[in-house]
């Protein structure tokens, strides 16, 4: 096969050509040709919510839970308490890793097939005044489920509570509009929407409490307020930036503005999740997710009932076609997701079904039809 595999996962991604050869040179973590990338793409990031005015945005090494472990240490006190309305793996992600920096969590049970409910969040701030922020999962990737930003946004304000929001698998396809939706922090990274490959997060910090940010975190690695003073004396990362991260992310970025920005992906996105969806129905697969809450990202489908069905050959008969599918995260039901994100279009999606179509016939399962 003279084509790489199609990842439908929910990053690393498929990415394009010129995304994978901007990483084909060296980069000198002092010098002012790198300063000028970092430099350009923390500037286009803000563009994409908005967020000149009302915003800054540190990048930060790693993967993208260090992103929000690092938004969580640096932006909610060590006496705070957070709130995170959970409905799924990410949800309780965030919870532990904020217990486990000393601040104080509260997780509020929501259904893991419903989005969150903001007159729940609402209500439970009213009955917990404690609480002094909320971490709202925008797209829960664990099930592909789209939680309601600007209505919690809203509540927050109202209250006086700060928010963060990971943004990890929405950032760049679903729209966030920092003039219209107030947010305390904002966290994605460079291997999911926007298309580079993975290595490094970023988070949004609104200016408004960014003096305050000062001495939160408990981590030296992890503090973005004194990554940002840094980046701003100096142009330079503090510790050894990923350089070919950044500028593969860079180049990306030019590929997203001229693709439309994020209506133009989201569209594609959407197409992508169509074409699937129908594709996968025909073959008697059942979605997870009630289509009115599905976000174009991932999409979760229960597993076939047949006695012949195994995830793991499943996946390696697919693989074999060159489709890459992801195992599910639930633990209630048998099930397993389907990315719709990354440098792929609707062709490639049907394609990918085409893929499953045989995959089925191989293992003897007649049609992708659940115990339900
Ligand atoms: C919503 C959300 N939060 C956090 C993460 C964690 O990112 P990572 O696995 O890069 O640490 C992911 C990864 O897919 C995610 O989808």
């Amino acid at each position: 096969m003279d084509r790489d595999r199609i990842l439908l996962t929910p990053g690393p991604l498929t990415t394009t050509l010129r995304t994978k050869l901007a990483m084909l040179k060296d980069w000198g973590s002092w010098d002012a040709d790198f300063n000028a990338v970092t430099a350009s793409v923390r500037s286009r990031l803000l563009d994409i919510v908005h967020g000149q005015d009302s915003h800054v945005v540190v990048p930060l090494q790693g993967s993208g839970t260090f992103s929000v472990e690092a938004a969580v240490a640096t932006v909610v006190p060590r006496d705070g308490h957070v709130l995170v309305p959970d409905n799924g793996a990410y949800c309780k992600r965030a919870a532990k890793l904020s217990q486990m920096m000393g601040r104080q969590a509260t997780l509020m049970p929501v259904p893991e097939d419903r989005p969150v409910d903001a007159a729940a969040v609402e209500a439970q701030l009213q009955a917990d005044p404690r609480i002094t922020h909320v971490i709202l999962i925008h797209c829960e990737t664990g099930t592909g489920v789209e939680n309601p930003l600007a209505a919690v946004a809203q509540v927050c304000e109202r209250h006086g509570k700060g928010l963060i929001v990971d943004a990890m698998s929405s950032f760049a396809a679903l729209p966030i509009d920092a003039r219209s939706t107030r947010f305390d922090a904002l966290i994605a990274a460079s291997g999911k929407c926007l298309e580079g490959v993975p290595g490094m997060g970023f988070v949004f910090i609104r200016k408004a409490i960014l003096d305050a940010c000062a001495g939160n975190s408990q981590s030296l690695a992890m503090d973005l307020h004194d990554q940002h003073v840094y980046m701003g004396k100096t142009g330079q990362w503090r510790f050894t930036p990923p350089t070919h991260v950044v500028v593969a992310l860079s180049e990306a970025i030019t590929q997203f503005v001229e693709e439309g920005g994020q209506p133009a992906r989201l569209a594609r996105y959407t197409q992508n999740c169509q074409a699937l969806t129908e594709g996968m129905a025909a073959l008697g697969f059942k979605p997870f997710l009630d289509p009115a809450v599905q976000a174009p990202i991932i999409v979760t489908f229960h597993a076939p009932a047949h006695p012949a069905y195994d995830f793991k050959r499943f996946y390696e008969a697919a693989k074999a076609r060159g489709f890459l599918l992801y195992p599910g995260k639930l633990t209630q039901v048998e099930t397993f997701r389907v990315g719709c994100i990354g440098a792929i279009g609707p062709h490639e999606m049907r394609q990918a079904v085409n893929a499953v179509r045989e995959t089925l016939a191989e293992m003897g399962i007649p049609d992708g039809t659940p115990a339900l």
